[in-house]
């Protein structure tokens, strides 16, 4: 499974990037608005940085506008992916942008009938955001389990993205179910690796490798 981290900080993708296990980073204009920068010049900072796909989103609601904007912001490196929202407008663009061989990643979306739409018109990746499902009492990760049956059944190549994820068994769960991306803020990534047992473990180790004569 890819990891991908969900941020436009900096400071976080070089962090991850560190770890030597990222593969990819999505933004979204709130986290673009919480760094205050010149929006081209901070995607293109991260572009640079980044080997992977970096998402960014469209922000015009209508399908031409999407398209518009997704012919510029491609402009920007090679390895920009254009999200989409879920809406009809979303749908045509990424349609639109499959046939002139743009990426699109399809998000904020919330049931599999969406999730089908996407991978019907072409796009490169879809996001459903599991923790906002969960947290008005649905279950997110039911939704990526029924998505993954559907593009499975049909062999549609839209990549699975599990987004909006809010702790590690997040990210265990698509891991179980076969996602191909979670993308994740970085303390949910920090969180993967700590373990209460280890910490316990390496104490009592390292204290007993102190007591041999060296
Ligand atoms: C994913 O692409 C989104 O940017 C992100 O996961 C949104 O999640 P949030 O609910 O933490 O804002």
């Amino acid at each position: 499974m890819k990891i991908f981290v969900d941020t436009a900080n900096l400071d976080d993708i070089r962090e991850a990037l560190d770890w030597g296990i990222l593969d990819g980073v999505t933004t979204n204009p709130s986290h673009i608005a919480a760094e205050g920068r010149k929006f081209r010049e901070l995607v293109e900072e991260i572009c640079t940085l980044v080997p992977g796909p970096v998402s960014v989103e469209a922000t015009a609601l209508e399908a031409k506008g999407m398209l518009a904007q997704a012919r510029e912001i491609v402009k920007i490196a090679d390895n920009i992916v254009i999200k989409i929202p879920s809406i009809v407008e979303g749908v045509k663009a990424v349609k639109l942008c499959a046939h002139e061989g743009i990426k699109t990643n399809f998000t904020l979306v919330f049931s599999a009938a969406q999730a089908l739409l996407a991978a019907k018109a072409g796009a490169t990746y879809v996001s459903p955001f599991v923790g906002r499902l969960d947290s008005v009492g649905d279950e997110g990760m039911e939704l990526v389990s029924n998505i993954r049956t559907i593009y499975d059944n049909y062999g549609y190549q839209t990549q699975i993205i599990v987004a909006a994820v809010r702790h590690p068994g997040h990210v265990l769960q698509a891991a179980l179910i076969g996602a191909d991306v979670t993308t994740m803020r970085m303390h949910v990534m920090r969180q993967l690796i700590t373990h209460s047992l280890t910490d316990v473990g390496l104490k009592a180790f390292m204290a007993d490798w102190e007591k041999v004569p060296k």
